[in-house]
């Protein structure tokens, strides 16, 4: 199996951490804007019987997969074995039932034409919810790599008393592991959404209060809604208590950002699976774990 790792367009330097981690190859491509707003690429490396792995940073990701599936196509065309996608972020994961008469089921749409364009999907901490496995919506094999253990060395970096808490039940997934890497309590909240920025927390006492240290883990921090609430009610309940918010994907604008801060959050850190100014935890040694175990399909 002879492997190249590729970017797609703005997620060059995820790419390279990823590749010089992994020991392999990074590929280079050239891209070409045309006047008309339509895009030439050109695959400057041979890529002919070579398992490709392509980085795509997802976040956002209407404007962006044109050129990712394209990509796909091009390395077929010049006789990759495999194209593999490295989405660090999944998108599209929270639309995975109709919630009214009429709208797209997103999350199976989304993973129907993700499995039509490539043999494998490398993806970290996916939101499953109301889906047990990716494999129950992706027809390609797929590798979910997790950032519990990246995500706890940050919090054991950042307090050594710590209570674990997650603001709704399927939070529980990632907060019990970080919890177990920390030896630390955990608890998970339960959330009533009534809106894009519209929650409701509901605190039962915490199990161990002792701790200095309120740890709020979540999977994504989009309009900061979940957080922020779960944050207040934290501080109205435990005033003395400091507060530390982490989540694997943060999507969240920059001044949603300054109001976990304004709000008296001693810390708010991410994985870079999305670029953000509080993207501070490293995810590329894991994501080239996974390239590299990566076996023949
Ligand atoms: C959904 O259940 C996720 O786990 C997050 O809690 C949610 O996506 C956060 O979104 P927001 O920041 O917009 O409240």
């Amino acid at each position: 199996m002879t492997k190249m790792i590729f970017s797609a367009e703005g997620a060059q330097s995820l790419a390279e951490d990823i590749a010089s981690a992994a020991g392999i190859a990074l590929g280079h491509l050239n891209l070409r804007r045309f006047p008309d707003g339509e895009t030439l690429i050109q695959i400057l490396d041979a890529v002919k019987n070579h398992d490709i792995f392509l980085v795509a940073r997802l976040d956002n990701p209407d404007p962006k997969l044109l050129h990712v599936l394209m990509l796909a196509n091009g390395f077929r065309q010049q006789g990759a074995k495999t194209v593999t996608l490295v989405a660090p972020y999944l998108p599209y994961m929270r639309q995975d039932i109709a919630f009214n008469p009429g709208e797209v089921v997103s999350a199976e749409a989304f993973a129907k034409l993700i499995s039509h364009n490539f043999d494998r999907l490398i993806t970290v901490d996916p939101h499953l919810h109301r889906y047990q496995t990716l494999d129950e919506v992706y027809e390609i094999p797929t590798v979910c790599v997790s950032a519990d253990v990246p995500i706890a060395e940050w919090v054991s970096r950042h307090s050594d008393d710590s209570v674990i808490v997650g603001p709704d039940i399927e939070s529980e997934q990632w907060v019990r592991k970080i919890a177990g890497h920390l030896q630390a309590p955990f608890q998970t909240l339960r959330k009533i959404r009534r809106g894009d920025r519209d929650v409701e927390i509901s605190l039962p006492d915490l199990a161990d209060l002792n701790a200095r240290t309120i740890v709020l883990v979540d999977d994504i921090i989009s309009s900061g809604a979940t957080m922020l609430e779960t944050v207040q009610r934290c501080q109205r309940a435990y005033p003395n208590a400091e507060i530390l918010c982490c989540a694997t994907h943060c999507l969240a604008a920059p001044d949603v950002l300054e109001r976990f801060t304004s709000a008296g959050v001693r810390a708010v850190a991410a994985t870079d699976t999305v670029l953000g100014p509080n993207s501070t935890i490293g995810i590329a040694n894991k994501l080239s774990d996974a390239i590299n175990q990566s076996a023949d399909i």
